[in-house]
């Protein structure tokens, strides 16, 4: 019953996580001045500390490690993947430097999204 609870969280964190870094993206890429606000650069780092607590923990329950299970593995490469290009996405100088590390971050979420449900790797393997 909590495993059910924390699973619904870190969907629920998903969302928020992807929401809210599609918004600020478009935020950003459209000059806004809002991207700037403290709270708005410190909120993404709360919900992601949060969403990445609630996978370990998740996993640590099922007894998985990235050691011996693929598709975990592969969704903390994509994870890492999307906070990188992430980075790159907001702090990119060059415009389209920003713009193709935006998509490519949106895609890794992507990816990540249709590995927790597939449960593997390849996705379409
Ligand atoms: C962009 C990053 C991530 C996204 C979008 C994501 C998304 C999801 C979704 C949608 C589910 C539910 C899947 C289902 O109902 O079968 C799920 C489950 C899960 N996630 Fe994540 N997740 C991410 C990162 C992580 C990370 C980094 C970890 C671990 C370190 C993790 C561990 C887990 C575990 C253990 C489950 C439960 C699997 C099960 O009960 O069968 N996730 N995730």
């Amino acid at each position: 019953m909590a495993y059910l609870w924390l699973k619904t969280a870190h969907m629920v964190l998903a969302t928020v996580s992807i929401s809210g870094f599609l918004l600020r993206g478009a935020g950003r890429l459209g000059g806004r001045s809002w991207v700037r606000r403290r709270w708005v650069r410190i909120a993404p780092h709360v919900i992601d500390t949060l969403f990445l607590v609630s996978g370990v923990t998740l996993a640590w329950i099922l007894g998985a490690s990235p050691l011996n299970t693929d598709w975990l593995a592969a969704k903390i490469a994509g994870l890492v993947a999307y906070i990188l290009l992430g980075i790159l996405a907001f702090r990119g100088r060059r415009r389209g430097l920003r713009v193709v590390s935006f998509v490519l971050a949106l895609a890794a979420f992507g990816y990540v999204v249709l590995v927790a449900f597939s449960k593997r790797p390849g996705i379409w393997i």
